[in-house]
């Protein structure tokens, strides 16, 4: 027999650092994660848990998370909003329990978090709850506190994360809040059995896309060497895409140390780009969809001003793509349901590569915790 602590024991396999062993594994976590929630001979979504609420006649969805967990709810409000019609207020946690926001009775909050224990995220929790709302959280760790106090618990299946920067446990999250929003859309009748299938489907293609994305990683490294020379590192991205220029910004302040900040793209003009000139890298995710043509009018606006832009989009967006581009990063085309999804591959390896090759503590940055359970 093997004890439960001997199961625990995770090793780096062949990787030199956790979080690039994390990386590694998103075909698999993410496979595991959706075969939880999705029946993949149908094509239909395929809710384990039994529901304290109905999707059908829920009027909000509030959902509070920390760090890179609440990128993943940004990109859901997006989801839910979108195929669903619900309308979802999403806030960092440490923000939304001091604000103490009026809760319809009956309404749903949902947490998300890889640990179950981060302070902020349960105190909010707790604060709903005292409002009569349904408590649902999505989480990595089901002996956690916020796995005993939610009514449902939605599981993230990517096994134990040690890095502490999260990796495989946001495209996990991100996996398993897609399938939730279909859910509730064929819950609300917002979206039709073929549009089911077809979202469904959409997310199947992710593993193999997955695998192909982390194939990056040569173009990567020599990008790497370059961004490991920059003081400011600017993020951009619109619409689904803006929470995935987010969270390659915080990996990359967290590990490299280098400063870098996320702006929705149509934002630019409004402030950053006073910022923009030749030493400037400014990393832009734009896989192909019906907002690509106004970012890259943005990046043209930046090239103009001679920043260096690295563009991360995919086959069919690489098409359109002009003048003044220093390096693109191409993606295989998924639907752009999951292209969120795909997208944050290439930023977490761009902040992994960046940070080794400058030598920092990859897998424990300095002052950064794994899970905050202190205030
Ligand atoms: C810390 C970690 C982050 C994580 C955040 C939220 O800041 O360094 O990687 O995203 O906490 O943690 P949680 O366990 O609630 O997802």
């Amino acid at each position: 027999l093997v004890s439960a602590a001997s199961a625990l024991l995770v090793d780096k396999g062949n990787h030199r650092h956790f979080m690039a062993k994390e990386i590694y594994e998103q075909p698999e976590t993410v496979s595991h994660t959706l075969s939880h929630y999705v029946d993949m001979s149908s094509d239909k979504v395929a809710l384990r848990e039994a529901l304290p609420f109905d999707f059908a006649t829920l009027k909000r969805l509030t959902i509070s998370a920390c760090g890179t967990a609440s990128y993943a709810g940004i990109v859901a409000k997006y989801w839910f909003e979108r195929y669903a019609r619900l309308p979802v207020d999403v806030d960092v946690a440490s923000e939304f329990r001091y604000r103490e926001p009026p809760l319809e009775q009956g309404g749903l909050s949902l947490f998300i978090s890889q640990s179950g224990e981060t302070a902020d995220t349960l105190a909010a929790l707790r604060y709903c709850a005292g409002q009569g709302q349904h408590i649902a959280s999505l989480l990595n760790s089901p002996e956690s506190t916020m796995a005993r106090e939610s009514q449902v618990v939605f599981p993230t299946l990517c096994g134990p994360e040690i890095g502490v920067a999260s990796t495989k446990a946001f495209t996990a999250q991100l996996t398993a809040l897609a399938s939730l929003a279909v859910a509730a859309g064929v819950a609300r009748g917002t979206i039709s059995a073929q549009q089911e299938a077809e979202l469904v489907h959409s997310l199947t293609t992710l593993p193999t896309a997955i695998s192909a994305a982390l194939a990056l990683e040569g173009q990567v490294e020599d990008i790497a060497k370059r961004l490991s020379k920059a003081k400011d590192v600017l993020y951009l991205g619109r619409g689904q895409m803006y929470p995935i220029a987010m969270e390659g910004a915080l990996k990359l302040k967290e590990l490299s140390y280098i400063h870098a900040e996320a702006y929705p793209a149509g934002e630019l003009k409004h402030g950053p780009i006073a910022l923009v000139d030749e030493l400037m890298p400014v990393i832009v995710v734009a896989p192909s969809d019906e907002l690509m043509a106004k970012t890259l009018s943005n990046m043209q606006e930046v090239a103009a001003r001679g920043g260096k832009i690295i563009l991360i989009t995919d086959e069919v967006g690489k098409q359109t793509v002009g003048e003044g581009v220093a390096e693109v990063l191409v993606l295989p085309k998924v639907a752009s349901f999951v292209a969120p999804i795909l997208a944050t591959i290439p930023v977490q390896l761009l902040a992994y590569h960046t940070a080794s090759f400058m030598g920092t503590d990859v897998d424990q940055p300095r002052n950064l915790a794994k899970s905050v359970t202190v205030e």
